[in-house]
């Protein structure tokens, strides 16, 4: 048998690592969450009581009804009649998208669907804060604003409702985790160009803070 040339194997093996680096962009699939448990929970005065930050996270990760609970609590439709949702936005703009990254890659929560959708096949948490627990944690949750959604507004008024309008999400998965014995914590230490770049955003497309979820190591 002829003996291939160093230059042809080398050549082979760059085909071959393209391949799998497609396949594996492309093997990212939708996840179709569970319906959420609304019944559940500690008490809200007890839940208050409890709320707090915390940065040390076990790589455990979140099992689906959990992962599913918590992204309703965050920001799902708790009025499908009128698509409203778990926390409130100005004018009802809903201009808040909540981006999940996690171990296997980075997928956008779409509410409507209650649904994770796939945005790239890549573990990107480490790029989700400046601070070394952040890769620990096994969800990070990325609060951009979607300028295409918030009309003609003032640059202050941008800043302004985007930033109270993530507040609440925050605060819901705050509590939420709280009720459940999970770790969180909010950061606006983020790089956001570099972060914006892995993320693939458009230019209309604001990263307003990053939050982490796990359980406590
Ligand atoms: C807008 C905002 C940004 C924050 N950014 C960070 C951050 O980048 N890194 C971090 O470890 N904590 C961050 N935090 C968490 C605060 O440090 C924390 O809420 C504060 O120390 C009070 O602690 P507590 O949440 O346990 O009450 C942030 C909180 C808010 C509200």
């Amino acid at each position: 048998m002829k003996k291939l040339s160093f230059r042809t194997v080398g050549f082979i093996l760059i085909v071959l690592l393209m391949c799998n680096v497609l396949t594996s962009a492309q093997e990212l699939k939708p996840i179709k969450l569970l319906s959420p448990q609304k019944d559940g929970g500690k008490p809200l005065m007890q839940v208050l009581n409890e709320r707090k930050s915390l940065r040390e996270y076990s790589d455990k990760e979140l099992p689906l009804q959990v992962l599913s609970n918590m992204l309703w609590a965050a920001w799902g439709i708790n009025r499908p009649d009128s698509g409203r949702r778990t926390a409130p936005s100005a004018v009802n703009m809903q201009e808040i998208d909540v981006y999940v990254s996690m171990a296997d890659g980075l997928y956008l929560y779409d509410a409507k669907e209650h649904m994770l959708q796939p945005v790239l096949a890549k573990d990107i948490r480490a790029l989700t804060g400046t601070q070394s627990y952040v890769k620990d944690a096994p969800v990070n949750l990325v609060f951009v604003a979607d300028l295409s959604k918030m009309g003609n507004r003032t640059d202050e008024g941008i800043t302004f409702t985007s930033a109270a309008d993530t507040g609440f999400i925050s605060q819901n998965v705050y509590l939420f985790c709280a009720s459940e014995g999970l770790a969180t914590v909010v950061r606006g230490l983020v790089d956001k160009p570099v972060l914006a770049k892995e993320m693939g955003l458009r230019p209309d497309q604001i990263i307003i803070l990053s939050q982490s979820v796990g359980y406590p190591r």
